[in-house]
Order: structure tokens, then C-alpha cells, then sequence
């Protein structure tokens, strides 16, 4: 990417609460099956602007929470949601690669296929301590046959499978799937409906030529995932090794 076109990335995608489909149910979700509780210490690998850091943080009040991030910019913006936590939660502008603590809880919305599933769970395994969990978003296709929508959403994504698929790749990391539940639907339009203001809002400025690319790739996204909303999923995995 040229550095015109990295600006116009980052104008778009400023001061969005998240950085991919989620809601806080998912983290209750994962919690709940955990039965997690107490002082224990849980990483967000990849916390993007820290919307699910803010709902670990409510839901563990005795926690100390780290959340990872490589992209300054949203690492600032985790920063400031977190602010009101206080110095038991902190964000790290860092590569989720390279960890160097040891953790209850490995959340990891949307950013373990950067690694790949079974490459960064075998990463993570020392970073787990007894007992520990990933918790981790990861493309899924649908059951049945997927349509062509469905297809042209994930098109830059060729490595995607079923879950049948992820459950093979856990596997191979040395990893058992606890729990899993779709994330279809209404955490999908949390991501898509602010994004969809933000580039209506930029249109409006009379866009340089890079940034009207971005928006039009943006869009382009978000109509593509209007096109399948049904079928179009995350698959919410608790992985742990065996
Ligand atoms: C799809 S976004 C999801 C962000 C956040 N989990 C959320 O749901 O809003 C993926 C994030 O992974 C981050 N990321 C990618 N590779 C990373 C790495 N190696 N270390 C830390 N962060 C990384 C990106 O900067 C981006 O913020």
C-alpha cells in the first residue's frame, strides 16, 4: 500500500468502536462457559479500539486485563475507552506473536487467522496457564453449500473451511474445542452500521482520490455482507490443550 492509501485506511476506519464483527454477549458467552472469575489474567491478542477489553474489564472486576495491539492508532483508542479501569487494565502496542506473560484467557476476536489457527494456537500454548483458554473468532462457512454471496464476501480469504474445518485445525495444534456459537447477524451489523455513517460522513467532505478508493472498498465490504447476512459468519471457539 502506498502511504496515500494507508492514510485513507485509517481516516476510514478512526473512531470506530470495533474493529470486527462482535457484540459483548460473545464475552459473557465465552466467560460464562469458562466459569471464570476472580484476580485471574486475560489477554486480548489483536484489541483492536478495545471495545471487547472495555466488556472483559466490567465482567472481571478483579482481573488484570492486557490487551495487544500492533496499530498505534487504535491502540490510543483502546487506551482512552479503558482509561476509567484504572492500571489493572493496559494496553500494549506490541506483536501478539511475542508474548511474554502468562495468561487465564487468550481472548482473540477476529485477528487469529493473521497467524493461523493452528500456528498461533501452538504459539500461544506456553503463554496459557494451567487451565487456561483461547477464546478466538475465526471465518466459518455454512453447513450447507454456500452461495455465490456468500463466496464473494470471503473471496480474500481462500483458507477459510466449515467448522468442521477449524475443529481440524485446533486439533492439529494440539488443542481441544470446548464450546463454539456463531456469530451471525446482529454483531455483524455492531460493526457495519457505524462503519456504513463514517463513510456516508467522509463522502460528504469532498474525498482526495485515495480516500475516496478506501471508501469505495468499504462499501463495496459492507454490501457484500448485506448481500448474505444469514450466511455470512464467525465461528466463537474456546480451545483448549490436551
Ligand atoms: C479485524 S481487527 C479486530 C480487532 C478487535 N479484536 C475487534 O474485534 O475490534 C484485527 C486486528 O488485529 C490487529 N493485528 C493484526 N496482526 C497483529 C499482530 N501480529 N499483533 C497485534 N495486533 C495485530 C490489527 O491491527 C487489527 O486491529
Amino acid at each position: 500500500m502506498t502511504p496515500q492509501q494507508i492514510a485513507a485506511f485509517f481516516t476510514v476506519h478512526r473512531d470506530l468502536p470495533r474493529e470486527g464483527p462482535g457484540e459483548a454477549a460473545d464475552v459473557h458467552w465465552a466467560l460464562s462457559q469458562l466459569d471464570l472469575s476472580g484476580a485471574v489474567d486475560v489477554l486480548d491478542a489483536a484489541c483492536g479500539p478495545g471495545a471487547d477489553l472495555v466488556t472483559l474489564a466490567e465482567a472481571l472486576p478483579e482481573a488484570r486485563i492486557t490487551g495487544i495491539e500492533k496499530v498505534p492508532q487504535f491502540a490510543k483508542s483502546a487506551r482512552t475507552a479503558l482509561a476509567r479501569f484504572g492500571p489493572r487494565v493496559t494496553v500494549k502496542e506490541a506483536d501478539m506473536t511475542r508474548l511474554d506473560h502468562s495468561y487465564d484467557l487468550i481472548w482473540c476476536a477476529g485477528a487469529l487467522y493473521f497467524l493461523g489457527v493452528t500456528e498461533g494456537l501452538q504459539g500461544w500454548r506456553s503463554a496459557l496457564n494451567p487451565g487456561g483458554a483461547v477464546a478466538f473468532s475465526e471465518p466459518v462457512l455454512p453447513d450447507t453449500a454456500p452461495g455465490s454471496a456468500v463466496m464473494a464476501f470471503w473471496q480474500e480469504y481462500p483458507q477459510i473451511t466449515d467448522l468442521n474445518g477449524i475443529c481440524d485445525r485446533v486439533a492439529a495444534a494440539g488443542y481441544a474445542v470446548r464450546a463454539h456459537r456463531m456469530i451471525i447477524g446482529a454483531p455483524w451489523e455492531a460493526y457495519y452500521t457505524p462503519m456504513q455513517a463514517r463513510v456516508d460522513m467522509l463522502r460528504r467532505q469532498n474525498p482526495d482520490a485515495a480516500l475516496r478508493a478506501a471508501l469505495d472498498e468499504n462499501q463495496q465490504e459492507i454490501d457484500r455482507w448485506r448481500a448474505a447476512p444469514d450466511q455470512i459468519a464467525y465461528a466463537l471457539v474456546i480451545a483448549t490443550p490436551v
